[in-house]
């Protein structure tokens, strides 16, 4: 398959614009799950979409891969005990932590719950996240546009405030839900003067015309600046790994939703392979790669991005954060100043919400 691929590469290669080099994986290294043996796992928004499906993959792991503990944090008390059914009907210990991810004052609580609760974590999931349905900016009661405030500003604050826990045990791993449309609509370039405003752009640029297309891919990219720094900075010993799931329609993002309900049922098939939808089953393949797989012991600041122009994955070798598998390059991920700007503004900005208290 990868001798077929390289040839097909060279015989269609003048009609790409940029050569990337292209590494494939061993089916070995495709497959392990062997880091996730016995270990306590917390993940974010795990009762529905990639992170549910991320919940059954790990239920459905061979006995000796299985994890000790799985951390639910949750919005929803009630979906995340019919959740928790289903590692407990494998034997696979459960916490639920119930609070409102979007609210970074809320994020802030949940992480002292944790730390009341295990002294240690090996993988934190960072997953939940929105894609709004939204033509126009919206901000929250604390003055933050939503997507910053839930799929960015919930990543920053729990892989601070739980750092003490991830350097409790010999390696830890932190494994991000990043995104491809940080270069397909944001353009790889990140906006400081917007970075959490109502004013600014909301949809994307030509070629994405969605609804809050831009302003999820603007956060998304932040995601993964953030997370270039960090890998520089964390204690030895903690990972962070950033995973692409591809087009996935049928999670629950609003934009999904929304696209099933316009489009008339005969058509999602034409639309489905326009788009090179997955699975959601294929679409959380790359996540369970960086959690389970010995293959990224040691590895830190990558980007495991399986193609997103393809049904079905192509299993490249992780690149870093900044470049897709393409060989294209996200410029504000793969400009140190930008990301260590992004995060000593991000410490700031945190800090602001650690000293108000929580509303009841
Ligand atoms: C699995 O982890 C738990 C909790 O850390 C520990 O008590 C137990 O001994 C471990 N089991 C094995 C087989 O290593």
């Amino acid at each position: 398959m990868n001798l077929r691929f390289v040839s097909l590469t060279i015989l269609l290669s003048p009609l790409f614009t940029l050569s990337a080099s292209y590494n494939f994986l061993s089916a070995n290294s495709i497959n392990d799950r062997s880091y996730l043996s016995n270990k306590t796992v917390l993940i974010t928004g795990p009762t529905s979409g990639l992170g549910l499906q991320v919940v059954k993959d790990l239920a459905s792991l061979p006995t000796q891969n299985k994890p000790f503990k799985v951390i639910l944090l949750a919005r929803s008390e009630s979906k995340a005990i019919s959740t928790s059914e289903i590692l407990k009907n494998v034997d696979i210990k459960t916490e639920i932590i119930v609070g409102d991810l979007s609210s970074p004052n809320q994020v802030f609580r949940m992480a002292e719950e944790t730390k009341n609760l295990v002294n240690s974590i090996d993988v934190l999931i960072i997953n939940a996240g929105m894609f709004s349905t939204a033509t126009e900016r919206e901000v929250q009661s604390d003055g933050l546009e939503k997507h910053f405030a839930l799929n960015y500003l919930h990543q920053t604050i729990l892989i601070t405030q739980l750092l003490p826990l991830l350097t409790s045990p010999s390696s830890s791993r932190v494994c991000i839900m990043g995104s491809y449309t940080t270069l397909e609509f944001a353009k790889g370039k990140l906006d400081f003067s917007t970075l959490h405003s109502k004013e600014g752009k909301s949809m994307g640029g030509p070629g994405s015309s969605l609804p809050s297309a831009h302003v999820y891919s603007h956060a998304k990219l932040a995601q993964h600046m953030w997370a270039k720094h960090a890998s520089k900075v964390m204690p030895k010993g903690v990972t962070i790994n950033v995973a692409c799931p591809g087009n996935v329609p049928g999670t629950n993002l609003d934009t999904w939703s929304e696209l099933r309900s316009k489009i008339p049922r005969f058509l999602m098939p034409g639309v489905n392979w326009l788009l090179a939808s997955r699975t959601v089953e294929v679409g959380v393949q790359p996540m369970m790669f960086i959690m389970g797989s010995s293959y990224m012991t040691s590895k830190t600041g990558t980007f495991t991005d399986w193609s997103w122009k393809k049904k079905s994955l192509q299993y490249f070798e992780p690149k870093p954060i900044e470049e897709y598998h393409n060989g294209e390059v996200a410029e504000s991920v793969a400009d140190p100043q930008q990301c260590s700007r992004l995060y000593d503004e991000t410490e700031a900005l945190m800090e602001r919400f650690k000293e108000v208290p929580v509303a009841v």
